[in-house]
């Protein structure tokens, strides 16, 4: 099967995402699919987390932190400012805590405990979660395309949901128990029974949140995660590797594209031997690829002959890759 098959065929996978190792063509396939799919009407929502701004970069205009921006026709870019992000969970957090509470000012303890709290990596992952969780539960568009930050990062992403889900599965059932003794105790003291129980309201809805979210993004019904390598020798490696480990973590991969492949025509042409040479060795392994991952490799993308940036520049990545 092709890219474009798969995208004809199995058009209810509305959720899109590239994963693979640190500059191999993540954010340039996700931007070509992304205006592929709009270009042939459907309505596009390509977004990204990374604090680079690469989305930035490769359309060629300044989106960072301005919510969906209108790229071409049918085609929004979204770049979340994840410390903008985390400074707003702070202040809702505090707010929460004010509301639950019925404090006027949040007490300096609990103050400072949010502030350490946050400049926790845990907070960070789970403010950018939530900001993701916001984008793909909304549904206003035919496809979400993620652009992925690096593996590691993806994989842990992806398997956060689950750590995520059994620790709020753990809280609720604790407060669940909890709130039946209270109340006995109200019933005993002969007072109302208790007021509606916020927090437990609050753990409900993040618990419904986080299911919705990963069970989207882990669902091969639903979406589509595609794997990107090129023809090297220690990415062959470390992807067949990440294809094991995502699929102990049940992530499914839906295929995997091969980018910056020479032309090959270089291989009859009389060209300088140093070029001779980079053909012939990524023969080799192109060759390993093939015989790694047969019939799962969607797309070979030839490399091109300047860096992807510039709706033009797309366009032509886009027709080199589904025509
Ligand atoms: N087929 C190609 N031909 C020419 N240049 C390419 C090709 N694919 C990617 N590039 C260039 O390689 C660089 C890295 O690509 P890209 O930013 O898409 O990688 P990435 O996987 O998103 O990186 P990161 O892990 O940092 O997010 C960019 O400058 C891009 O323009
Ligand atoms: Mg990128």
């Amino acid at each position: 099967m092709s890219l474009k098959e798969v995208f004809e065929s199995q058009p209810e996978r509305r959720y899109v995402m590239f994963g693979g190792k640190g500059g191999l063509g993540k954010t340039t396939l996700s931007a070509t699919c992304a205006l592929w799919l709009a270009s042939h009407g459907k309505r596009v929502l390509l977004f990204s987390v990374d604090p680079q701004a690469s989305l930035s970069d490769i359309f060629e205009r300044d989106i960072f932190g301005k919510g969906p921006v209108p790229i071409i026709e049918n085609l929004w870019a979204q770049e979340v400012d994840a410390d903008r992000r985390i400074r707003e969970y702070q202040d809702e957090i505090r707010k929460k805590i004010l509301d639950m509470y019925g404090f006027d000012r949040v007490p300096e303890e609990i103050d400072s405990y949010i502030a350490a709290a946050s400049a926790e990596p845990a907070m960070e992952e789970s403010a950018i979660f939530d900001a993701v969780v916001d984008i793909i539960v909304q549904g206003d568009y035919d496809y979400y395309i993620y652009d992925l930050v690096p593996l590691g990062h993806a994989l842990y992403y992806l398997s956060m949901a689950k750590v995520y889900d059994e620790w709020i599965n753990k809280i609720t059932k604790l407060r669940e128990e909890m709130r039946q003794y209270d109340e006995v105790a109200a019933t005993l003291r002969g007072q109302e029974a208790a007021e509606e129980d916020r927090i437990l309201e609050e753990l409900l809805y993040i618990k419904r949140r986080i299911n919705t979210s990963s069970e989207i993004l882990t669902d091969k019904r639903r979406t589509a995660f595609f794997f990107v390598l090129v023809p090297e020798e220690i990415i062959i490696q470390d992807t067949l590797k990440a294809a094991e480990l995502f699929s102990r973590f049940d992530v499914p991969i839906s295929g995997y594209v091969v980018n910056r492949v020479l032309p090959d025509s270089l291989g009859q042409a009389n060209i300088p031997a140093y070029l001779r040479n980079r053909h012939s060795m990524q023969q080799k392994h192109l060759q390993q690829i093939r015989s790694g991952f047969g019939k799962e490799i969607l797309a070979y993308v030839p490399e091109m002959e300047r860096d992807i940036t510039g709706i033009p520049m797309i366009e032509k990545l886009a027709e080199r890759l589904f025509t």
